[in-house]
């Protein structure tokens, strides 16, 4: 199987507004796939689709090589899935929470029994799964939202936003479980609306803006599509003109201009060329601090994307 989701024209509307816009989306088996979009952008809707929840208005769907249907409960057996803020009751202790879950999937007995305790450690919930889920933080409720769309050991795990209102250290956790979910075999697709998350931990991207796919492909892929030269910023101990002079010789270099102790390098390559500026800077007696590239990011993309897709709108 390639993909595991793959839809066509998928489209759905609620009244007059178009929420998702004749979508094809691939997803693609071993694969930790982000779906990024602003507020609105039609990304839960879209998931709710994807497992049935919601029927398309128009298009196919298909997951794990079978369409899905009303009628194919099996298939959906076979898939994790997180709701966006997961509401979570707060009277049973997490463990409990999850073994009504789990026999709710139909995991046997010995299967839960196996199962919970490695999934709470998994989350880093091993601890606090006797405790009474009032007493959680919002990081330890959406861990264990993750405890539980794993608990069926699914192909494909759908989160929804599992990163929404967490502070940066929760990000990092729940960021953490999903390199260890991908790590066992589990292909993982996480919406988004947090350029960095979705850089930090996807390998494949589709953008999506009012209910259009706007970009899909490896990250790498979506990054080279940003236009404009990509800046490195160098912050320089002894930064004289002799640095700069060496510097502007590479021949990849289209600019330079100092800002106090930090060196701006324009350069028409997006290889990666901080050595050779290093080993210049070093040449002409400058002292490398630091040194970062911009101009790469997902969030040039994004709002590039995002401003050519309003501008296009408009001309409509
Ligand atoms: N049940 C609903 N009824 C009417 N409009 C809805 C409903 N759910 C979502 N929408 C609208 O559909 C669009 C897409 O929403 P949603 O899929 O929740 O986006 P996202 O998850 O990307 O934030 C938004 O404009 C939203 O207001
Ligand atoms: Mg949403």
């Amino acid at each position: 199987m390639r993909f595991v989701i793959e839809t066509a024209d998928l489209t759905k509307k609620y009244g007059p507004l178009v929420a998702v816009d004749k979508l094809d989306l691939k997803v693609k088996t071993d694969t930790i796939h982000g779906f990024l979009g602003p507020n609105g952008a039609g990304k839960t809707t879209t998931i709710k689709m994807l497992i049935g929840l919601l029927k398309p208005d128009g298009g196919s769907v298909s997951v794990l090589g079978q369409e899905l249907g009303w009628d194919k409960p099996d298939v959906r057996s076979r898939i994790g899935y997180m709701p966006e803020l997961p509401k979570l009751p707060k009277h049973l202790k997490g463990r409990e929470l999850i073994d009504i879950y789990g026999r709710m999937y139909g995991v046997t007995k010995e299967e839960r029994k196996k199962q919970i305790p490695k999934l709470l450690d998994m989350v880093g919930l091993k601890e606090r799964g006797i405790d009474l889920i009032i007493t959680y933080s919002k990081g330890m409720k959406q861990r264990l939202g993750i405890a539980q769309a794993l608990l069926n050991e699914p192909e494909l795990v759908i989160l929804d936003e599992p990163s929404l209102g967490l502070d940066p250290v929760g990000m990092v956790e729940v960021r953490e479980i999903m390199h260890e979910i991908a790590k066992e075999g589990v292909t993982v697709f996480l919406s988004s609306h947090l350029l960095h998350e979705v850089e930090q931990v996807c390998t494949h991207v589709t953008i999506i803006n009012k209910g259009v796919e706007l970009a899909s492909g490896t990250l790498k892929q979506i990054s080279a599509k940003v236009k404009g030269p990509v800046t490195i910023e160098a912050e320089v101990d002894k930064l004289s003109k002799a640095v700069i002079k060496k510097v502007e010789k590479l021949s990849f270099v289209t600019g330079v201009s100092k800002d106090g102790k930090k060196l701006l390098v324009e350069v028409k390559t997006r290889d990666d060329v901080r050595s050779q500026i290093s080993q210049a800077i070093t040449a002409g007696g400058g002292i490398v601090i630091s040194m970062d590239s911009k101009g790469k990011s997902l969030e040039d993309v994004f709002m590039d994307l995002l401003v050519k897709h309003k501008r296009k709108k408009r001309s409509q």
